[in-house]
């Protein structure tokens, strides 16, 4: 979703502000501008396209000035094109915002700005924003802070918001209702942005506004307040993440990177968390989460997420189950928040999210909160409103994400929750102490084995130059194999464009089925041994029907050969853990299609990296 910035110091702002954007284009946005101010005066510089657009724009006619604003749009009220880029000005062109979120009452406050005469230069909702901040700072004589919290006070719907006023040379005003603002001060003066990466090459002590908050930035400190304006004080939380973790580091994509980063970031998530006891076995320490009575005793888990983290939360059905003996229900939060789920205040309620900012997961962890359940978050960004709002927090170590498409938050993700399902096993007796040495040792191994699958890339890559241009791929497995059969298919139709579904193998003659021709890829996980010769059965009924077929097994399973063309094979672990290693050959495989069609892999058309919007 859109990334908004802001830059007040020593520095010439325009370049500053233009690095920053590039350290957001991740979030997905199809328009970029600044704001400048100069001599007391602003200046717009703004045009649909890419952010190097602008940019070479303004190496051609730099704007000069040391105070200023950035965006980039991704367009939701209006189509994407020069006009309803931000910035917007009033109609003086004396202020001027920058808006991520959504002005749900726009229509409204429009047709009241148009019975005072305001003339509209595009059709965005941001538009609205700055008029009325216009009318208040001309009509009710005073400051510009004034007028923002008169302005808030009208506006329904999700903002993060920066300001500059001709009027106020010396400051940038910036405001948060449920979409991601950060700020701090660095060496040359004080950053705002949407988020981290923005910020890191600047200072790593960073500010998280809270909604209802507004934040006053000079060159060389910051003020906080609240929606009345009163002062309000709030340490710096420091970031551990360093630059390097949020560059590409030589590989031409940051998925490809992401994707490679995999083996670190689970051993980074199982580290913390194992430990040896006094007799020298590798135990699991979760202190963080305290599993007390509450969860031992617990009658119902509940998973919510979107998207990635949604799979991530039925593999947590899955491990739940199998290793605790736990019931656990899964739900998409768009889902649950809307329709009238049935609450339980013994309930422990699992919210996934990777940003920790997605607006349903929010909205559904609220409601949560508001009925009695304890809330525990899995989520990746520290001092995301998630991880300020949950009860409890659970950290990936992931490190920056920056390609939309999610690959090693989901990993890590799943490594906590195995993690979590041994643990609760262990305490609720359902796990013979053997096994569970056995377990930890698996889980402890991953990391290795995934290092061996990525370092069979070339593999996946040519499997993907000769099935790329397949016009649908279907990916299919039972039980562990399933959520990682949609995991596979959400990354490839997200990046490769290439309409493709995952179905639960036993599911395939009850309709998806009638979708197999010559003109389909079929990938089978097969990764359960128990099931083995159900899915024989179901590789052989999609090839007979001309379907191509890649069949991703353990190594030394040769039987598989006789049925299917492609084989990918993966060091063996225990079946239950399967996802963390089969998931890396589909990333792969994800990936290299993207290529193979020329598309950019880190900024699959039509999406966001966090959906701050509902
Ligand atoms: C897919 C992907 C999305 C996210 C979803 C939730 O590759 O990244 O499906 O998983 O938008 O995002 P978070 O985890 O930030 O809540």
């Amino acid at each position: 979703m859109c990334g908004i910035t802001g830059y007040i110091g020593y520095d010439e702002a325009a370049p500053l502000l233009i690095r920053a954007l590039k350290k957001l284009e991740y979030r997905g946005y199809d328009s970029a501008g600044v704001a400048v101010i100069d001599n007391e005066r602003i200046f717009v510089r703004k045009m649909k396209g890419q952010i190097k657009l602008l940019d070479e724009s303004l190496l051609s006619f730099p704007l000069g000035g040391k105070a200023g604003i950035g965006h980039t749009r991704w367009a939701t009220h209006g189509e994407p094109s020069d006009i309803n880029s931000h910035p917007h000005t009033d109609s003086e062109g004396r202020i001027a915002i920058v808006h991520n979120g959504i002005v749900e009452n726009y229509i409204k406050l429009k047709q009241w700005l148009q019975g005072r005469g305001v003339v509209f230069r595009s059709d965005t909702d941001t538009e609205v924003i700055v008029h009325i901040i216009n009318y208040f700072y001309r009509g009710n004589g005073g400051g510009l802070l004034d007028a923002l919290i008169e302005t808030l006070k009208l506006l329904n719907g999700s903002y993060a918001l920066a300001i500059v006023s001709a009027d106020y040379p010396d400051r940038i005003i910036a405001a948060r209702k449920g979409s991601p603002l950060i700020a701090g001060v660095g060496k040359t003066g004080s950053f705002i942005a949407s988020d981290i990466p923005a910020l890191l090459e600047h200072t790593r002590d960073v500010i998280f506004l809270e909604d209802g908050e507004i934040a006053v930035l000079y060159r060389d400190h910051i003020e906080l307040r609240g929606s009345e304006g009163e002062a309000l004080k709030r340490e710096t939380t420091h970031i551990e993440w360093d630059i390097e973790s949020a560059e590409k580091g030589g590989y031409p994509h940051f998925m490809l990177k992401e994707i490679f980063e995999q083996p670190k970031a689970m051993s980074d998530a199982l580290g913390p968390r194992l430990k040896k006891d006094s007799a020298s076995n590798t135990i699991i320490d979760f202190d963080e989460v305290k599993l007390d009575e509450r969860w031992t005793q617990a009658r119902r888990i509940l998973f919510v997420a979107c998207g990635t983290a949604y799979h991530a939360g039925i593999i947590g059905k899955y491990a739940l189950e199998h290793f605790a003996r736990i019931p656990v229900e899964v739900d998409i939060a768009s889902e649950y928040r809307y329709r009238r789920p049935v609450f339980d205040k013994n309930d422990i309620v699992i919210v996934i999210s990777q940003s920790g900012e997605t607006a349903d997961t929010l909205a559904a962890m609220r409601l949560a909160k508001q009925n009695g359940s304890r809330v525990f978050a899995i989520t990746n960004v520290p001092g995301s409103t998630l991880s300020r709002e949950a009860d409890t927090v659970v950290y990936t170590y992931a490190g920056p994400e920056i390609a939309v498409a999610s690959t090693k938050a989901f990993t890590t993700q799943v490594v906590c929750i195995y993690l979590l399902a041994l643990e609760l096993g262990r305490l609720r007796g359902q796990i013979s102490a053997q096994d569970y040495q056995r377990y930890v040792a698996a889980l402890s191994a991953i990391p290795k084995q995934a290092r061996q699958i990525l370092d069979k890339k070339e593999s996946i890559q040519r499997l993907a130059s000769r099935q790329f241009n397949k016009t649908k791929m279907f990916f299919m497995g039972r039980q562990f194999d399933y959520p990682v059969s949609m995991e596979s298919a959400l990354k490839l139709k997200e990046i490769s464009y290439t309409h493709s579904e995952a179905f639960a193998a036993g599911e395939l003659k009850h309709g998806p089925i009638a979708l197999v021709d010559s003109d389909t890829l079929v990938v089978t996980f097969a990764t359960q041994k128990a099931l083995f010769e159900k899915m024989i059965s179901n590789i052989r009924e999609v090839t007979s029907r001309g379907a191509a077929s890649l069949v991703i097994t353990w190594e030394g399973v040769d039987f598989f050969d006789t049925v299917s063309d492609e084989i990918f094979t993966l060091p063996e672990t225990e079946d239950s853990f399967s996802p963390l290693l089969a998931v890396i050959p589909a990333q792969l495989f994800a990936y290299y299609c993207a290529v193979q069609h020329g598309n950019t892999p880190d900024k699959p058309r039509n999406l966001a990296k966090s959906v701050t919007v509902e």
